[in-house]
């Protein structure tokens, strides 16, 4: 398991998306950074971290096994490994907030960017990019965010939570390339955030209305009992659910 590690780079999922296209990558090579300086996040946005003191890094993944239509298992199975990995380092109240941000008593701790490459003859590559929020302890100006040490008041290195994680990606990883679907979907639904919980959403107009998170579907919608009993799959495009 090769780890490529780089002091400053713009966003390590661009830099393995280029490596992976010009040389044959083995599973589970790692590329991680001290510093990102155009490090991106889901839908667009920008990923900023503090130099050295919080986890940024990709993972390259064959997934030539898996058919198009199931491309959100590999997001389901990236947010299960963190959130394991985040259990057994002791956090409290780890969640999965649809469709992969990681939480740690109802405060982000880890943000998930997946990149698949698709071919005309289907899926070929994962980028898993991963950004872990582990020892900085300020966040002004993001009362959502929180990190490792706010929430268990111990400095990890970074070297053993990307380790813990690694282990966790390579054990969910085994339950996709042996078609357990049903545990994937049982085990993210299991520990998806307000699941059951009467939430709020905005949708993409602005206007906010109220419903029940059921789960997700196949191609990573999420299920929401809306409150005149109606069932309505929503992606990501959609809404945004507030906490
Ligand atoms: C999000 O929550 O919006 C996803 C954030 C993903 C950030 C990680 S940091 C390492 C990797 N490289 C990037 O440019 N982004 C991901």
């Amino acid at each position: 398991m090769p780890i490529i590690k780089l002091d400053a780079i713009d966003s390590t999922n661009t830099y393995l998306k280029q490596l992976s296209s010009c040389e044959l990558l083995e599973d589970y090579t790692v590329v991680v950074a001290n510093t990102q300086t155009m490090g991106r996040g889901q839908m667009g946005t920008v990923w900023e971290s503090e130099t050295a003191k919080n986890l940024m890094f990709s993972v390259f993944k064959d997934v030539s096994f898996l058919a198009v239509e199931k491309q959100f298992y590999i997001s389901m199975v990236t947010a299960i490994a963190i959130y394991t990995a985040l259990k057994k380092l002791m956090l409290p109240k780890v969640q999965i907030k649809w469709p992969n941000d990681i939480l740690s008593d109802n405060k982000k701790i880890c943000g998930v960017l997946i990149e698949n490459i698709v071919t005309q003859s289907g899926l070929r590559d994962s980028i898993l990019g991963i950004g872990v929020n582990v020892n900085q302890t300020n966040f002004k100006g993001l009362p959502k965010a929180s990190s490792i040490v706010n929430k268990t008041g111990r400095i990890y290195h970074l070297d053993e939570v990307l380790h813990h994680i690694l282990i966790e990606l390579k054990e969910c990883f085994t339950w996709l390339e042996s078609g357990q679907y049903d545990k994937i979907l049982e085990e993210y639904e299991n520990a998806l955030f307000k699941k059951n919980k009467p939430s709020t959403f905005l949708d993409a107009e602005g206007f906010m209305f109220g419903g029940f998170i059921l789960g997700v579907t196949d191609f990573g919608n999420l299920k929401v009992l809306l409150e005149d009993e109606i069932v309505k799959e929503f992606d990501l495009k959609e809404l945004t659910l507030l906490y």
